[in-house]
């Protein structure tokens, strides 16, 4: 374990927290919930996931004003595309040393509640519209078709692989 460095992380239905406990296992270190680390760990070194909504990741800016970040992953539905971690590290202006990923989480709408539901009901239709028309799917692609029409998850350690490898 790499001396003070911890796992931060934040999570709507529990997916991101499941890659959380995963990487914390891996690597030996405490993950804890972004508004739950303890107070010993002001200004520690930190390993940051968060759930993505809407092309964020959540928590991260709270996150960064807080602790040293050392690496972040964003956690969605999306099957995983090398531009992704890009793309993230643009819309949260994460600097350009900070490592990001992408990881493919899990979906459950039965895990939403309010307009939050009503409003992933309608993308969920237009995202299975879309892998619909596409024909042959990879095994991430048909894991987010499967999101859509009813709880899904990719969460594995071995997406976590890369992270494991650059802090082990
Ligand atoms: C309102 C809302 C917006 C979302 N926006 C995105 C998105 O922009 N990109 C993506 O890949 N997944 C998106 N997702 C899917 C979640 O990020 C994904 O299900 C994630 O695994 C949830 O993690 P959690 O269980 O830790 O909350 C969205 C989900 C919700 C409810």
């Amino acid at each position: 374990m790499i001396n003070n460095t911890i796992i931060v992380y934040s999570s709507n239905t529990g997916f991101t927290q499941q890659y959380a406990k995963l990487l914390g296992r891996a690597l030996d270190m405490p993950s804890y919930e972004l508004g739950s680390v303890p107070k010993c760990h002001a200004g520690a070194q930190v390993i940051y996931l968060g759930w993505l909504f809407a092309g964020s990741i959540v928590g991260y800016k709270k996150c960064a004003r807080k602790y040293d970040i050392k690496a972040v992953a964003g956690v969605g539905m999306s099957p995983p595309a090398d531009e992704l971690a890009e793309g993230l590290r643009s819309t949260m202006k994460i600097p350009s040393n900070v490592p990001v990923f992408y990881l493919q989480g899990g979906f459950d709408i039965e895990r939403l509640k309010g307009p939050m539901k009503l409003i992933m009901k309608v993308k969920c239709r237009s995202i299975a519209e879309r892998l619909l028309a596409k024909g042959e799917l990879s095994a991430a692609e048909q894991t987010t078709l499967d999101m859509c029409s009813g709880p899904a998850s990719a969460v594995d350690e071995i997406n976590l692989a890369e992270i494991v490898a650059l802090f082990k």
